[in-house]
């Protein structure tokens, strides 16, 4: 699925969902002019990834890991072997490195409300424990990538290692409290009845949003 993000730039922000292995999205996100492109979450197969970018005439350079579970990370070390080296960054929120022990070649931690930069745009780093101890999700021009914190009209397990229900709810809180009903989320999983739903249609639908 291919979606053009408004936004204040000459050119458009490309969004490229790939759904892949234990029904996981995987994001290429990337700007045409400039050829800059970035993966949420590699899973899977990187020679899928990488043919994607490749239809995009993305050059990725950016591998942002909205946690650190197998299924949101088993290509990374793949896709790096296809990349140029001296750019590659693959991010992950230093919590999350120092609570998996997660290891990769070119891994750089991330830190709370950190911003990335990315060709024209900027990557925010939102922290949302809950799911596991050190998870993130990423906000960039109004379209927010969750991982597995939230899901369309579902939200995270929390009974792996380090999660926590409470502390997921509280995650939760923070996104419905900072960010506008129009941001649009984009899942970690196809889950649920649609692949991105926006903000203010999950506060009607998703019931881990209902704090009462
Ligand atoms: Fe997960």
């Amino acid at each position: 699925m291919l979606d053009k993000a408004t936004n204040n730039h000459s050119s458009s922000l490309i969004i490229h969902q790939i759904k892949l292995g234990m029904d996981n999205f995987i994001y290429i996100l990337g700007n045409k002019k400039s050829g800059d492109g970035a993966v949420i979450d590699p899973g899977w197969n990187a020679s899928s990834i990488l043919a994607n970018a490749g239809m995009l005439g993305l050059r990725i350079t950016k591998l942002l890991l909205t946690h650190h579970h197998y299924d949101h990370t088993n290509a990374a070390r793949a896709l790096i072997q296809h990349l140029y080296k001296p750019d590659v960054q693959v991010c992950m929120f230093h919590e999350e490195i120092e609570f998996s022990r997660f290891e990769c070649p070119h891994l750089v931690p991330l830190y709370p409300d950190e911003i990335i930069s990315f060709g024209p745009y900027n990557f925010e780093v939102i922290h949302t424990p809950g799911h596991t101890p050190g998870g993130v999700c990423f906000f960039i021009e109004g379209n927010l990538f969750t991982g597995d914190t939230l899901f369309i009209n579902d939200c995270g397990r929390t009974d792996l290692p380090g999660g926590s229900e409470v502390i997921l709810q509280k995650s939760l809180k923070q996104l419905v409290e900072r960010f506008p009903d129009e941001t649009i989320i984009y899942p970690g999983h196809d889950y649920g009845p649609t692949k991105k739903a926006t903000l203010g249609e999950q506060k009607k639908t998703n019931p881990c949003l209902k704090f009462d």
